[in-house]
Parts: structure tokens; sequence; C-alpha cells
């Protein structure tokens, strides 16, 4: 089906190809617990076999995302054979590589993300594919700039997908300073390779922003005492485990400690928002899809919470009204009960849907 592909092979049986050996990190114990350790895992093409345990343990592998709604999205999109569209986020390209599995041949995609340590990684196992520039390109960009990409297709796509926020890689990755589950510098930044990181910009801010963007990134119900507390305590806040103590700390009378790690996912949520700017980027794709699809070419959004819910929702509803689509989907489409078991993190998504007039 693809270009450049050793001969009778399909795109899934990379796991045939010949594997230069390397010798596996030594760990402690039978199992190993660091993410660097999880040597499988890391090299998902080479052991399919126990990638597939741990995710039938309805978890994620170290340095894997699992896509989410995929049919459901290849349907809304309406794919097809020759079809042109754009990823925008591109990630571990799950998403990706099934809709080129649809489009090709005859097909062609842009794969975007902002993240250069990820997206070469993606790039090179879809080269290692046979994927050549005529069927997948990638650009490393914000997607806020996605009309640039109609400097490749003047008369716009057929398709368009986002799915919003962060990907495993990026939170499991210790180093990357998404998660409190390993201490590490706290960092949230999606493009690591500049901008400041969420320790810098925690000893800038002041309580009543701190205060405002927990509110209105997160929803968060205990914004004013965490406010205060994490700005006073903000030298301790410096690692994702000294932000999580604080967090906590402040509420270990308050609320059971389920509760206290909720707020801790949702402070970690409201600063990497604010850090990435992920709602003026989520704002300027809103209002640059239109420019960019084809008439009756389609756009298909998955959202994680209700920030990115709410604008995804009003951008459609009033750019249908004003006839720049024909129509949108009133109501998001949900994961299955089947996939919410097998992949957790896609219980909160919901997928949101336009077609251009
Ligand atoms: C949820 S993951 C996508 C996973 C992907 N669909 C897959 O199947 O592997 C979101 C990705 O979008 C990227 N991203 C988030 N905001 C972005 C933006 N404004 N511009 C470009 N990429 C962005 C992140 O770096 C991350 O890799």
């Amino acid at each position: 089906m693809y270009d450049k592909q050793p001969s009778n092979k399909s795109v899934i049986d990379i796991q045939d190809k010949p594997v230069k050996h390397k010798r596996r990190v030594r760990y402690k114990g039978t199992h190993p617990r660091k993410f660097s350790e999880k040597y499988k895992e890391l090299n998902p093409e080479q052991y399919p076999d126990d990638v597939k345990k741990v995710q039938d343990r309805g978890q994620t592998p170290a340095g894997m995302h699992l896509p989410i709604c995929v049919n459901e999205i290849c349907e809304v999109l309406q794919l097809g054979k020759g079809k042109s569209g754009i990823d925008c986020t591109l990630g571990y390209g799950g998403h990706s590589l099934a809709m080129l599995k649809r489009i090709l041949p005859g097909g062609f995609l842009i794969g975007i993300d902002i993240d250069q340590v990820e997206l070469e990684k993606t790039q090179n196992r879809f080269h290692n594919l046979g994927l050549n520039d005529t069927k997948f390109l990638t650009r490393r960009m914000n997607f806020s700039n996605i009309k640039d990409c109609l400097n490749l297709r003047p008369d716009g796509f057929d398709f368009i997908l986002a799915d919003l926020g962060v990907s495993s890689m990026q939170l499991d990755k210790p180093e990357r300073g998404f998660s409190f589950k390993n201490t590490a510098p706290l960092d949230l930044r999606m493009d690591n390779s500049s901008g400041e990181t969420a320790a810098v910009m925690l000893m800038r801010i002041n309580e009543d922003f701190l205060v405002n963007i927990l509110i209105e990134n997160a929803d968060e119900p205990y914004a004013e005492l965490l406010g205060k507390s994490i700005i006073t305590n903000r030298i301790n806040c410096q690692s994702t485990i000294g932000l999580a103590s604080v967090i906590m700390e402040t509420l270990q009378d308050k609320v059971n400690e389920s509760d206290c790690k909720l707020s801790v996912r949702r402070v970690f949520q409201a600063l990497r928002i604010e850090l990435n700017k992920e709602f003026d980027a989520l704002n300027s794709l809103l209002h640059a899809i239109p420019h960019c699809l084809k008439s009756k070419g389609r756009i298909a959004i998955l959202t994680f919470h209700s920030g990115e819910d709410r604008r995804v929702k009003k951008s459609f509803k009033r750019l249908t009204e004003e006839g720049l689509y024909a129509q949108c989907i009133r109501r998001p489409i949900r994961a299955s009960f089947q996939e919410q078991h097998d992949n957790p993190r896609s219980s909160s998504a919901k997928l949101r849907w336009a077609e251009k007039a």
C-alpha cells in the first residue's frame, strides 16, 4: 500500500523487521519500575506480546499513546481513498496511521505537533513504514498557524483532526515534568526547547492570577485556598512532587485522599494550559479551520475538559449559524463503555465535528 516498503510487508508487519541487538537496561528486582527501565514497552514494535499484556491490564505502555475514538473519528470525517487532511496533534501517530490506512492510495496527510522530541520519533517510525513525503509530511509548529499548511494545498483539505491536550508520552516521561508520580523539575512545556517552565512561571505570577487560572482552566473548587498556599510556599513548588505535596498538605484536613489527588491533577492542568497558552491556540485554530477546509470538508475535535469543549461547541454553533459550516453535531460523541474500560483516559473525551458549507 505504501512506497519504500519492504516487499510484501504491510504497515502492521514492522515487528518482523530484523532488530539490532541492544543490551537491556539494568534494573533492581524482577520487574522494571522506572519509566526508562521499561525497555520492552519503550520498543512496542519489537515486543508486541508484552505490550499487549500491558494494554490488557487497562494501562498505556510507557512511550506509547493509545488513540481514542479512532473508528468514530474516521467515520465522522468520512475518510476515503484519495482524500487529503491535517492531523493537528500528531503525537504517537495512532490517529494518523488509522486515517492513512483509509485515505491511501492517493491520499495525503500532514501531521503537526509542537513537541520536537515526540514529532521526530513518530516521523522516523512512519518513514520506516514506507510513508514518504508524497503521502505523509510532518510540520513542527503550533496548530494556531494551521493556515500555513495551505502552502501545500492551496485549495484546502478534505478533513482536519485535533486531539487536544498532552500525550501519554509527555505525561509519563518523568523528565518532562508533567506528572506528580515521579519527582522532576516542574516543567509542563509541550515544546521544551524554549520558553519558561512552570516552576519559573510560579515564581513570577501573583496570587490573584493563580486563583483565576485555577478557576478558568480547571474549575478547581479550592482555587482560593490553593492559590494562597501555593504562592506562599512557591519556593517548595519547584518540583512536581513539591507542588503536589503543598496541595495535599493544604487540603488534607478538608477532603479525602482521592479528592486531594483530583485537585493535584486540576492544578497541574491549569498551570499547563496557562503555560502553553492552550486556549489561545485553540481559539486561533477554531477561527482558521473553515479557511483550511474544502467545501463539504469536515473537522473533528476531541476535547478532554469543559474549558476546551465549551470553546469548540460555541465556535461550531456560531459558525453554523453564520453559514460557514453546513452542519455540526449537537451532542458530543463519547467513547464506548468498552473503550472507557480498556483505556480510562477516554472516559473524559468528547468528540465534536462540523462540516464546511
Ligand atoms: C493527545 S496528544 C495526540 C495523540 C495522537 N492523536 C495519537 O494518536 O498519538 C496531543 C498532541 O498534540 C500536541 N499539541 C498540543 N497542543 C498543540 C498545539 N497548539 N500545536 C501543535 N501541537 C500541539 C502535543 O504536543 C501532543 O503531542
